[in-house]
């Protein structure tokens, strides 16, 4: 084996965005949207008389691509000459509770108009916005049987934070937009709030129209203490705090390997486009592989992205059941994305891409150094992209791994934080160290054409 020496080539979105407006005026047709596409989009639809009620809230925003043989012929660059491809956007928002879906044309950004409006009529609700989980989180400080529980347990309304938890669907059809608000002890600044649940409390809020409609205080449990659960690095016991190997160096004397054209990326015998969405986050589009036999280029992934990421807990104890998170589709990937830290997710040598998505009121969001590329030393040299999303008590790491002999991989690592239970059942697992938890599955779905 050779040794695992990891080097980091990353991207910067920034850096590649001014590459692309240098070398190409016009956007790549899978590129995400940018700012001021996002801003045109958002005036279209207010601007729009299809939807009479206000406010209107933008709960997606995202690019509504050219047909696959329209993109694949705009690769060649005679065809790409000849034919703008349309940029569009494909939007849902909420207005007067009905979800409503746009298709906005953002070709010419100075004057966006919407092209088909539709209402959504089925069962469902788009993702949740930032904001509302903000506004709903917060209506417990204020709801005086939370506060008389509260007052019970002894804690301050500062010893708690709470956080929005979607509810599933058990087969009734429910028109409003209902969240369950369940909380955690914080108190003592805690790294491991998730493993301080305050069971028993459990909150009904109606998010549109920001009002608790339901309130559970059922029992009292024991909140489960926190000592020995600090994980972070320099914080963890045995087995975490030996000796730490010697650091490693990165050496790249012929420099990165690997080109940027706009948000086009090229390394040894591959090709492909890398994109971003609020909802999916990481989108690998066009990947190609160079068949030097053959001299050509081979297709070998036309988009792949996380459809969805499915959380469901095994628990049917009242706080537990409706525990069935779609973590793309209810909280957001791209959303949820994080800053990668250099030296700690990527190597020192990296650098990275941001992206860009929509507030609630429809405003552009910069998200930064939310993807990287890396190309890892193993017994091979591959090229990884990744992206870091945390959901509530989730870290995942979102890979594509790329290697020379022509595969291309999608990795999904879940890391989860310590998350406790004190009401104790059979559906509990218990560790060694007297802590228990639910048992929870993890189903992730891959979107590959
Ligand atoms: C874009 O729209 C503006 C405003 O209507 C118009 O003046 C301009 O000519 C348009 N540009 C193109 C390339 O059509």
């Amino acid at each position: 084996m050779y040794p695992p020496l990891v080097l980091v080539l990353a991207i910067f979105f920034t850096v590649a965005t001014t590459i692309a407006a240098m070398s190409s005026p016009l956007p790549h047709p899978l590129d995400l949207l940018s700012p001021t596409e996002l801003t045109a989009v958002r005036s279209a639809v207010l601007a729009s008389s299809l939807v009479a009620s206000r406010p209107i809230s933008f709960h997606y925003v995202g690019l509504d691509e050219p047909k696959k043989p329209d993109v694949l012929s705009h690769t060649n660059a005679a065809a790409a000459a000849a034919a703008i491809l349309p940029r569009r956007a494909f939007v849902i928002a909420r207005a007067g509770g009905l979800s409503h879906e746009f298709y906005v044309d953002v070709t010419n950004t100075s004057a966006p108009r919407v092209v088909s409006h539709g209402i959504h009529d089925g069962p469902g609700f788009p993702m949740f916005t930032t904001e509302e989980q903000v506004a709903a989180r917060q209506l417990s400080r204020e709801y005086p049987p939370f506060r008389e529980s509260m007052r019970r347990c002894g804690l301050a309304l500062t010893d708690v934070g709470c956080g929005v938890f979607s509810m599933g669907w058990f087969g009734k059809n429910e028109a409003r937009r209902l969240a369950k608000v369940q909380c955690f002890v914080v108190a003592g600044g805690t790294a491991n709030y998730y493993a301080r649940p305050l069971e028993g409390v459990t909150l009904l809020v109606d998010v549109k129209k920001l009002v608790i409609v339901g309130y559970r205080d059922r029992a009292a449990y024991s909140v489960p203490k926190d000592e020995g659960t600090d994980y972070r690095a320099g914080k963890a016991g045995p087995p975490f705090n030996g000796a730490v190997p010697a650091p490693g160096v990165v050496v790249q004397p012929e420099g990165k390997g690997f080109h940027i054209d706009g948000h086009i990326v090229r390394w040894a015998n591959w090709e492909f486009h890398m994109g971003f969405d609020m909802r999916a986050g990481t989108v690998i589009s066009m990947a190609s592989v160079h068949d030097a036999d053959a001299d050509l280029w081979r297709r070998v992934l036309y988009r792949g992205f996380v459809s969805e990421i499915f959380v469901p807990y095994m628990d049917p104890e009242e706080e537990s059941y409706f525990h069935t998170f779609m973590d793309a589709s209810e909280y957001g990937l791209g959303v949820s994305a994080v800053p990668l830290q250099p030296e700690a997710d990527c190597p020192a040598n990296a650098a990275y891409m941001d992206g860009y998505y929509v507030d609630a009121d429809g405003k552009p969001v910069k998200s930064e150094n939310i993807i990287s590329s890396i190309t890892e030393v193993r017994p091979d040299v591959t090229l990884v992209v990744r992206m870091v999303v945390t959901v509530g008590n989730y870290d995942y790491t979102l890979d594509w791994e790329f290697k020379t002999v022509g595969l291309a991989y999608p990795h999904i690592f879940c890391h989860l934080h310590t998350l406790c239970q004190s009401n104790v059942n059979a559906f509990n697992y218990c560790c060694c160290k007297g802590y228990c938890s639910t048992i929870i599955d993890h189903v992730e779905y891959m979107n590959i054409a």
